[in-house]
């Protein structure tokens, strides 16, 4: 008995000692001193023997069995101590990092510059109204005085997302909206995005973004329109900018005008910015044609009016020397953090 003893002792200060985790810990602890352990069991065997013995194997069973119990708290103790060790090296502050700051968002470029567009044109008495990106034919081209098989339709290449149903290749279709709603006198803005099939290079890109402007009312003429357009210019760029107006096309304005500003650059010399040219070119502009207004429902005879369509992302980029379009889309915080 006194054998089986020393041999159970033996195997569970050997499994102590291989034990790695506490889970090996809490077997061991059942197998030997639990209440169907090994050492218990020993004890219940004592029965059989003498009185005198009885003492004496008793006490050595108690020996060994706080033998074992003290070998394993030992290990449990060391097998903590192991892991908060671990853990405090793994959770180790290093003091000398640099601060997680706090970073506030701000405005986009494109927004600060349209902001300062709404102003200008607020101060002159100009709502602003908004209109679907997604929009039909008949509001895209149709009304204004493009048909089906106008040629002009090719340069607005357009994405199409059902028959008749389009994203939108101007804001000027919010401003037919506006002329269906409102009655004259009429003086509103619509910024907004605008869609156009276009091939992506440092000055294109399929998706951008216009200020289109409307004044319908009784006696409007190309002075007003001159006005207005020579006014914006010289706020946006300063009072000694030159404006010119060059004759153009569009469908649905009549007649129509483009207009360029002296280079803000290099004051018209010419230079990289302006191509040479000393002059740049912002917007396009016309009297509204007299079927717009009647496919409005409002009489040319009465009424006149003049329309403009600006190119926000140009304005953005002269005004900061920006030298691709394609960095106001890619949402770059590195680049965005300069404005
Ligand atoms: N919608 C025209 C364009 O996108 C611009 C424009 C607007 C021209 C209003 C004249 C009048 O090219």
């Amino acid at each position: 008995m006194k054998q089986q003893l020393e041999q159970i002792k033996t195997a569970a200060l050997s499994a102590i000692a291989a034990a790695e985790n506490s889970a090996d810990c809490e077997n061991i602890r059942v197998k030997y001193l639990g209440k169907k352990g090994e050492l218990t069991a020993i004890l219940k065997m004592m029965g059989g023997l003498s009185p005198e013995e009885r003492p004496i194997m008793g006490q050595l069973v108690n020996t060994a069995k706080a033998e074992v119990d003290e070998a394993l708290s030992a290990k449990v103790n060391e097998m903590n101590e192991k892991a908060t060790e671990l853990k405090l090296k793994e959770e180790t502050i290093d003091i000398t990092m640099p601060a997680k700051t706090d970073k506030t968002g701000k405005l986009h470029p494109l927004n600060t510059v349209l902001n300062d567009m709404i102003d200008i044109f607020q101060s002159m008495g100009f709502d602003v109204v908004d209109g679907p990106e997604v929009e039909t034919d008949h509001y895209n081209f149709e009304c204004l005085n493009v048909p089906a098989d106008h040629p002009a339709r090719d340069m607005q290449d357009t994405f199409y997302l059902a028959e008749n149903i389009l994203l939108r290749t101007q804001t000027s279709a919010a401003q037919i909206r506006t002329m269906e709603t409102r009655k004259p006198p009429i003086r509103v803005i619509c910024p907004g995005r605008v869609f156009r099939a276009d091939e992506v290079d440092a000055t294109h890109s399929p998706v951008f973004h216009q200020i289109e402007g409307l004044v319908v009312d009784k006696g409007v003429t190309m002075c007003d329109l001159k006005g207005v357009l020579e006014q914006f210019a010289h706020e946006i760029y300063g009072p000694d900018t030159k404006v010119k107006f060059r004759p153009s096309f569009f469908p649905f304005t009549e007649p129509s005008v483009e207009v360029d500003v002296s280079c803000s650059e290099c004051g018209g010399k010419g230079c990289r910015v302006c191509k040479g040219a000393g002059w740049i070119e912002i917007l396009g502009a016309g009297m509204v044609h007299p079927n717009v207004l009647r496919s409005c429902g409002i009489d040319p005879e009465e009424y006149s009016g003049f329309a403009f369509g600006i190119g926000l992302d140009r304005l953005t980029t002269t005004r900061y020397k920006i030298s691709d379009i394609r960095l106001l889309f890619e949402n770059d915080k590195r680049f965005l953090d300069q404005f």
